[in-house]
């Protein structure tokens, strides 16, 4: 498997600590900078009030495969939680776009970590995503 980072995210969190442990309980705004060459990709994408980002927790601890998730007391199995320190660090969250200005796309529920690499971006479909 080959990834590649299709961007960057440009966030007010710049440390885990104080770093919300899931985006949507923060207003903050973040930026998502597509690189240049991806930005063709982009055309369409203001047509969607929401999208799911699909980054790279690249300063995730090493794995473990049972967490404490947060706010519990007991471990669980890593695959029953959202914990950062898997086999691969993969977060994923559905953020509000709130604009998109050429290749840059500013977004609000976004819990990634300033500088963290994007890997991919698909639009927030209701009819598909909600049960
Ligand atoms: C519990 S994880 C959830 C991530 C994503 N919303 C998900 O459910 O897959 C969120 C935490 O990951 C941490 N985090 C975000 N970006 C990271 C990065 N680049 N490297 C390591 N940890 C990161 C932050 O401290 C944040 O509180």
């Amino acid at each position: 498997m080959k990834l590649k980072a299709i961007g960057l995210v440009n966030s007010p969190f710049k440390l885990k600590k104080g770093s919300p442990h899931q985006g949507r309980f923060s207003n903050e705004f973040s930026t998502i900078t597509i690189y240049k060459e991806y930005e063709e990709a982009l055309e369409g994408i203001e047509n969607f009030s929401n999208l799911i980002i699909i980054y790279w927790m690249d300063r995730a601890g090493p794995a473990s495969l049972r967490v404490v998730p947060h706010g519990k007391t007991e471990k669980r199995g890593l695959f029953s939680t959202r914990a950062p320190v898997r086999p691969n660090p993969i977060g994923l969250c559905m953020v509000k776009l709130v604009k998109r200005e050429d290749n840059i796309l500013t977004v609000k529920w976004l819990d990634a970590l300033d500088q963290s690499p994007v890997l991919d971006i698909k639009p927030f479909v209701p009819d598909i995503d909600c049960l």
